[in-house]
C-alpha cells in the first residue's frame, strides 16, 4: 500500500491502531506530498507513562552524559542536513538554501545548549540563616536546578526542525523527557529530527514525537494531568492552551505585528534593505517580521521607491529553485492574506505592484498610504503583504506600535542614538532593535514577547532555566 510515516514512541517506530492518516499538502503542487498516524487518546496516554518513567531515570543519568547525547545528536542532525531539507521544501515551501540553513542552525543550537546547560546547571548556592532577623547561623540551605518532568513541545509551521530543537535540547539537558507534536506541516521533517536523536542513542521513551489532527489529540495533550511544562509556538492557539492548561509553567511565542519605524535622518538604503529581508524573507511567514512600516512623510517617497526597486528584484516562484518569494503554507492562509488585500484596496490603499496570485503563490506586495482603519495595519499577513503607514511624529509611531495588542519586536532607523534609545524604550515591545531588522537570533539571546505576543522568555539560557525548578536541601546544627 502506500506509505505512511510512522510516529515514534519507546524508541521504535510505530502505526497508530487509530487506522487513520492525516495527509500533508505541498503549498507548492497543493498535492498530498506525504502521510502520518493520526494517533488516538489512548496512545498518548500511552506515550505520556513511557516518557514519565524514562524521565526518572534520566535525571539520575551524569550531566556530562546528558551533554555528549545532545552533542552526538547535534551532529548527526548536521550529517542529515540534506533530506531534512528536501523534507522542509516539500512541506513548508521554504526556499532551498534557508531550509538547510534552518537544520545547521539546530544542530548549533544543540550543541550550544549542551555546553550551556552544563555550564549553568554545574552549578547551584549555598545560603546561610543569619542574614534573615531572628536567626542564629545554624541552618544552611542547597539548591540546585532540578527536572520539572515530562515537557510538552509544540512547534510552529514556519520551523519545524529548529523550533521543536530549541524545546527538545533545554528540556533533555534539564533532566526531562519530551513528548514531541509537531504541526502538521512540517510533521516529516520533524520525524526525520527526530531520527537523528533515535540514532544518537538516547533512552527509551525519552523522546516521543506523536503525529496527529489538532482537533483530536490537541486539547488533550495539552491538558494532560502528566505533563509538567508547555513550550508552545505559533498562533493565538496559544492563548486557548494557556487558559485551558493547568498549573504548570508555559513557554509561549505567538504572533507579532513587528513595527519598523523610520526618522528623517535614517540611512534610507539601510532601511530598505531591512525592510526587504525584515518583511519578505520567507515569505513574510515569520513571526519576526517586520509587519508594518511607520516612516515620517518627509522621506516616506523616497523610502518606498527604494523599497519597490528591490522589490521587484525578488525571484517569485518554487522553493526548489531556491526563489525568494514561494507559496505561502496553506490555501487558507492565502485566502486569509487575500482577505487583507482586498480590504486595503476598498479602503484606498496605493498599490505600489499589482495583486498577483496563483494558487498559494502570492507576489510581493507593498502597500503604501495604509491607514489605521485598514485590517493589514493590525492583522498579521503571515505572508509577502507590507504595509507603509506615513507618520508626522516619532510619537504618532511609538503609539501605532504600542496600541497593537501584539508585542514581540519592533525596529528604530535613525542615526541619533539617543533618540533610538528613547523610542525603543518607550516600544512596549519584547525587543528593540537599533538599525536593523527584527530577528529572533543569535539563539542564545533572550526572546520574548508581552501581550499576546507570548509569556515567559526563550533563547538557550532561558529556556533551560524555565525547564527546571528549584530544589533545596536543608542542613541544621543543634
Ligand atoms: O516565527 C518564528 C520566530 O521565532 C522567528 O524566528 O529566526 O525568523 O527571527 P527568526
Amino acid at each position: 500500500g502506500e506509505h505512511v510515516y510512522k510516529y515514534y514512541a519507546d524508541g521504535e517506530w510505530k502505526k497508530s491502531t487509530s487506522g487513520k492518516t492525516v495527509a500533508i499538502i505541498n503549498p507548492t503542487t497543493r498535492k498530498t506530498q506525504y502521510k502520518v498516524q493520526a494517533c488516538s487518546q489512548e496512545e498518548v496516554n500511552k506515550v505520556m507513562d513511557l516518557a514519565k518513567t524514562a524521565q526518572k531515570l534520566w535525571a539520575k543519568t551524569p550531566l556530562w552524559k546528558r551533554a555528549e547525547l545532545l552533542h552526538k545528536a547535534a551532529a548527526i542532525l548536521k550529517e542529515h542536513k540534506a533530506p531534512i531539507a528536501e523534507c522542509l521544501v516539500k512541506e513548508i515551501a521554504k526556499p532551498a538554501k534557508d531550509s538547510v540553513t534552518e537544520v545547521v542552525r539546530s544542530g548549533d543550537l544543540v550543541s550550544y545548549t549542551a555546553e550551556e546547560g552544563v555550564r549553568i546547571l554545574g552549578e547551584g548556592k549555598f545560603l546561610v540563616s543569619d542574614s534573615f532577623p531572628g536567626n542564629e547561623r545554624t541552618k544552611y540551605c542547597l539548591t540546585s536546578k532540578i527536572p520539572l518532568g515530562v515537557v510538552l513541545a509544540i512547534p510552529p509551521f514556519n520551523y519545524p526542525v529548529n523550533l521543536a530543537v530549541s524545546k527538545i535540547a533545554p528540556a533533555l539537558i534539564a533532566g526531562n523527557s519530551i513528548v514531541l507534536k509537531p504541526p502538521t506541516q512540517g510533521a516529516v521533517s520533524c520525524l526525520h529530527m527526530v531520527h537523528c536523536f533515535h540514532l544518537a542513542g538516547f533512552p527509551k521513551g525519552l523522546i516521543n514525537c506523536v503525529t496527529g489532527k489538532g482537533s483530536e489529540i490537541g486539547d488533550f495533550l495539552t491538558m494532560h494531568p502528566g505533563v509538567n511544562c508547555i513550550s508552545f509556538t505559533g498562533g493565538d492557539t496559544g492563548i486557548a492552551i494557556s487558559k485551558k492548561a493547568g498549573m504548570i509553567p508555559l513557554q509561549m511565542e505567538l504572533g507579532g505585528k513587528d513595527a519598523c519605524i523610520v526618522l528623517e535622518d535614517a540611512d534610507l538604503d539601510l532601511v530598505a534593505a531591512n525592510i526587504i529581508k525584515g518583511g519578505f524573507s520567507y515569505s513574510g511567514q515569520r513571526c519576526t517580521a517586520v509587519k508594518v512600516v511607520l516612516v515620517m512623510e518627509s522621506v516616506a517617497d523616497s523610502l518606498v521607491e527604494k523599497v519597490k526597486a528591490k522589490v521587484a528584484k525578488l525571484t517569485v516562484g518554487p522553493p526548489e529553485d531556491d526563489c525568494d518569494i514561494t507559496p505561502v503554507v496553506s490555501e487558507s492562509s492565502a485566502n486569509y492574506i487575500e482577505g487583507l488585500v482586498k480590504d486595503a484596496k476598498e479602503k484606498g490603499a496605493t498599490f505600489c505592484q499589482e495583486y498577483k496570485r496563483e494558487g498559494n503563490l502570492i507576489w510581493p506586495l507593498l502597500l503604501d498610504n495604509v491607514r489605521p482603519d485598514m485590517r493589514i495595519a493590525w492583522e498579521e499577513p503571515f505572508g509577502p503583504v507590507l504595509p507603509v503607514l506615513r507618520i508626522n511624529s516619532v510619537e504618532e509611531g511609538i503609539h501605532h506600535c504600542n496600541a497593537s495588542n501584539f508585542g514581540l519586536q519592533g525596529c528604530i532607523f535613525t542615526k541619533d542614538i539617543n533618540k533610538a534609545m528613547l523610542i525603543s524604550d518607550a516600544m512596549e515591545t519584547g525587543t528593540v532593535q537599533i538599525n536593523s531588522a527584527p530577528a529572533r537570533g543569535p539563539d542564545h539571546f533572550p526572546f520574548q514577547g508581552i501581550k499576546d505576543s507570548g509569556i515567559g522568555s526563550q533563547g538557550i539560557t532561558n529556556s533551560i532555566n524555565m525547564m527546571t525548578k528549584i530544589g533545596n536541601i536543608l542542613l541544621e546544627t543543634p
